[in-house]
Formats: C-alpha cells, sequence, structure tokens
C-alpha cells in the first residue's frame, strides 16, 4: 500500500454509515462491509456544516479549516440557489499545490489515460499554471455536451449527487486539499473532480452514459437498485479500465487523479483486473478508504452504456 496517495473519493459522506434507527423486518444491504438500511441509500442524511474526519491533515491548522469552512458555505449557498460555480480568488499556498500535483498528474495520464480523456483534457485546456474557474469551465461544457457543473461544498450524498446529474448538471468541488501532504486527500477537492472526473464530460458518449445513471438512481425508491447503480458507477466512473487497442488504459475519475492509484491500478500484483461483467459488478463490495484491489475492465464506452441499459430494464426502473 503505497503512502504517497491515494485520492480517496468518498462521495457517501460517513455519516450515511451511522444506522439512525431499527431495521427491524427490512431487507438489509451490505456495503463496505457492514449492513446498511436500505432506506439509506434512498433518503440519505446531508451535512450541514463541515467537520473535518479524523485524520484529515488540515486538522490543527486554523487557517485552512476557516478557509475551508468559507469555501463550505459558499457553495451550499450556490448549490441551493442554483447559482452555478462562484468566482473563487484562490491563494497563492493553493495555487503551489495546484502547480505541484497537477503535472505529476499530466505526465502519468499521457502515458495511461484513456484517449477518450486525453482528448476531452485537450479540448478543456486546464493548465498546470492555474486554478480553473469552474464558471468558466462550466460554460465551456454546456457549449459542448449540455453539461454544466454544480457547485458542491464537499461529498454529497450518492442519491443527491446522481439527482443533479440526471439533469446534467455535475456536482465539483472548489476547494484544495490540504498543503502538508498534496497527493493525498481524504475527501474529493478540485484536484480529484477538475482532472479526474470534468474532463470526459467533455465527451459525448461519456456525458449520456453518465446522465443515464443519473435518471436511473433519481427514478427508482429502492435502495438496492440506488447499491447496484452506485456499484456500476464506482466500478466504471470512478474507478473503471478500459481496453483500447490491444492495451488496458485508466477510465476512472478516481484513479485518474491520484498519482499512486494510477500505477497500482494497472501493474500493482496485488490488484485482481477481471472483465466487467454486470452481474458481478453490482454484488462486488469494495472499502473506499483504501486503494482499490479488484477492479473491472470494460471492453469499450458503448459497451458500457449497453449494459447499463440492459441493467435498467432487467431492475424495471422506469419513469415516474
Ligand atoms: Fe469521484
Amino acid at each position: 500500500m503505497a503512502d504517497a496517495d491515494p485520492v480517496r473519493d468518498l462521495h457517501s459522506p460517513r455519516a450515511r454509515r451511522t444506522l439512525e434507527r431499527p431495521m427491524n423486518e427490512r431487507p438489509t444491504l451490505t456495503e463496505y462491509g457492514v449492513p446498511i438500511d436500505p432506506q439509506s441509500m434512498v433518503t440519505p442524511p446531508e451535512a450541514t456544516a463541515l467537520e473535518l474526519e479524523p485524520g484529515h491533515p488540515g486538522n490543527g491548522d486554523e487557517d485552512y479549516i476557516r478557509r475551508r469552512k468559507d469555501l463550505f458555505a459558499l457553495c451550499r449557498q450556490h448549490r441551493l440557489d442554483r447559482l452555478g460555480p462562484p468566482i473563487v480568488d484562490y491563494t497563492p499556498e493553493e495555487t503551489r499545490i495546484w502547480r505541484e500535483v497537477s503535472p505529476k498528474l499530466d505526465e502519468l495520464h499521457v502515458k495511461h489515460a484513456s484517449g477518450m480523456y486525453l482528448d476531452a483534457k485537450r479540448e478543456l485546456a486546464i493548465t498546470q499554471n492555474e486554478i480553473p474557474q469552474l464558471r468558466h469551465v462550466s460554460a465551456r461544457l454546456a457549449r459542448e455536451t449540455n453539461m454544466h457543473l454544480v457547485p458542491a461544498e464537499g461529498a454529497l450524498p450518492y442519491r443527491i449527487f446522481y439527482q443533479y446529474i440526471a439533469e446534467r448538471g455535475f456536482p465539483v468541488t472548489q476547494f484544495i486539499r490540504h498543503g502538508s501532504h498534496p497527493e493525498f486527500t481524504p475527501e474529493p477537492d478540485m484536484i480529484h473532480d477538475c482532472l479526474g472526473h470534468v474532463p470526459p464530460l467533455m465527451n459525448h458518449d461519456y456525458a449520456e452514459l453518465l446522465t443515464l445513471i443519473g435518471k436511473a438512481v433519481s427514478r427508482t425508491t429502492r435502495g438496492e437498485h440506488v447499491l447496484a447503480l452506485k456499484r456500476f458507477s464506482w466500478f466504471s466512473i470512478e474507478f473503471g479500465l478500459i481496453e483500447e487497442a490491444g492495451e488496458t488504459k485508466v477510465f476512472g475519475s478516481g484513479i485518474l487523479s491520484s498519482t499512486g492509484e494510477i500505477p497500482y491500478s494497472l501493474f500493482s500484483g496485488d490488484v485482481k483486473r477481471e472483465p466487467f461483467v454486470t452481474e458481478t459488478v453490482i454484488t462486488t463490495d469494495y472499502d473506499p478508504s483504501r486503494m482499490q484491489d479488484h477492479l473491472f475492465v470494460a471492453s469499450s464506452l458503448p459497451f458500457l452504456r449497453r449494459e447499463l441499459e440492459a441493467l435498467v430494464q432487467r431492475l424495471d426502473i422506469r419513469a415516474a
């Protein structure tokens, strides 16, 4: 397990892990190795105030905590009021962190990222020098694929996250990780979102795949369906590998935004890689707090879309 890394992608805030009421006769689901209340997948609690988790590198740094709280409040307000991403005046320290991490990722992307991602990143012209303003990036995406960016204060509960995506809005954070350990963040931040998730939104097929997941998640009221779609998404959008011209390339944003996870995912002998089979994927649990040692390789983007459409049909998730 490399210590110089990983961007842990926690799109499910830990608050949801706690069972707040007895499950009684409800069927249980298992996620991250523990039983969960299926209803928590459908109506999850939402964090209204920021608390850094124990072990967050920013704990104890009052300036960082103040900045993080300010951006939490600003982005939450912009999200709830549907104002679009705010223009953020980034500090020299935040710019320094961006300039340290993004060239390292660029170097790995050129070698290992999927062609779709590389084309999209080039089109979007995100530079190593300046932290992009998401308001401008959002306008560019809207022109290309009719997607837009939604400012997010931090990790949003999965179903809320995908409800925005169903409306072609991708929630993105606007804060930067702590500078003491620039290659690590315990929560999604600008580097994870902007260098992992945002570029592929320029691709029409990718945008359609994503919005199809979003619509299915929004329509269903069954926890087991949400969990199945979440796992489909985790093992493709977040942590997927893909075949390209006989080579395995990195597709998932969680891998693409992590300097440790890119080589680990492709070359480590500790990682089990197997072909993407939907029935296996949706019944496979994972632990988001560590580097991923079980990955699936999709044969193509159209393959993922066909598989998703078949899954939605099989689960009988229909428009309300
Ligand atoms: Fe992510």
